[in-house]
């Protein structure tokens, strides 16, 4: 039987280059969607899917994470004096993730480098890997989805998307047979493949159920023209070891690492909110930017 799956890594040692100038002084992690943080979306998946063991990446810059899962004491004493329970109740929620360990990574070398460095921490047991960039709204959770795959088959599991044929180049793209709706045994995977070198149009998105064998095959991953070691070619040299599994999501992904896919984001999430849909919703429709291009004229 699989063992367990009980620790989540969190890579989030990344520059953010395409989030300057606002990821100068902070990590883009901790940009919001609506009000909370990008990374904690993940981590309440992470819990939600039964792994209650966090492992951030850290690197350089990165402290507001940190502080963000820890007590903060003046702000709980502060709240409880002004008698604002609900909100008292949501900060201890996060805090209460008692279970947080962090680990950095010297130089950001990649996302393969970026896992390496967690070998101690996960020791000899799966473990999921969560960009916290892809945030994922799917019920059950995105990961649990997954472990339900792992305890099945008892193998590496990546999660899979379908994308539009002109936007492979920006994934890791693999060549796999549907074993079941949903489910595919992996031939081959390629990472960003132009239009024509691409196997498919199945795409992995951020979210991994690895197993303790993909740290030596890490080891032995070669770095990439940038310098860096990718996890998808740390995969490829696992796969010539052992059956690699897709699982395709069922939910709503969004990729908040660029631009366009958070400001998507904060919509979608912002309309997800009763307290704010209603409102937000009349301010979309009636919007009129016709008096801010007057006020630039
Ligand atoms: P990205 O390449 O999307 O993130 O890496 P980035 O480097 O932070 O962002 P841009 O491209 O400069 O805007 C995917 C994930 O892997 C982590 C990142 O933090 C992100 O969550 N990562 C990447 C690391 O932890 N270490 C690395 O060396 C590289």
């Amino acid at each position: 039987m699989a063992q367990k799956v009980r620790k989540a890594v969190f890579p989030a040692a990344g520059l953010g280059t395409r989030f300057l100038p606002a990821t100068k002084a902070q990590p883009k992690e901790m940009l919001p969607l609506v009000d909370k943080p990008i990374i904690q979306y993940g981590v309440e998946e992470a819990l939600a899917s039964g792994a209650d063991n966090i492992i951030l990446v850290t690197g350089r810059g990165k402290n507001a994470i940190e502080d963000h899962f820890d007590v903060s004491v003046e702000l709980e004493t502060f709240l409880e004096a002004r008698g604002k329970t609900e909100l008292l109740n949501e900060i201890r929620k996060i805090s209460n993730l008692i279970n947080v360990s962090y680990v950095r990574q010297g130089e950001p070398l990649g996302l393969g480098h970026a896992v390496l460095v967690t070998r101690t921490l996960v020791g000899p047991e799966p473990f999921a890997v969560i960009l916290g960039d892809d945030v994922i709204d799917a019920n059950p959770p995105a990961l649990r989805q997954m472990i339900d795959v792992f305890e099945e088959l008892d193998g590496p599991v990546l999660a899979i998307e379908e994308v539009p044929k002109q936007d492979v180049s920006a994934y890791g793209i693999i060549d796999a047979e549907e074993v079941r709706p949903g489910v595919y045994r992996i031939r081959d995977l390629v990472e960003k493949p132009t239009r024509d070198e691409a196997p498919s149009n199945l795409a992995i998105i951020g979210r991994y159920v690895l197993t303790p064998d993909i740290f030596p095959a890490l080891e032995e991953t070669a770095k990439d023209r940038t310098g860096e070691i990718q996890l998808t070619n740390g995969l490829r040299r696992l796969l010539r070891e052992r059956p690699i599994y897709g699982c395709r999501i069922d939910g709503v992904r969004h990729d908040t690492g660029n631009k366009l896919g958070f400001l998507r984001a904060v919509v979608y999430f912002a309309l997800r909110r009763p307290d704010l849909a209603g409102p937000f919703r009349d301010y979309l429709r009636g919007i009129d930017l016709g008096q801010a291009t007057g006020a630039r004229r």
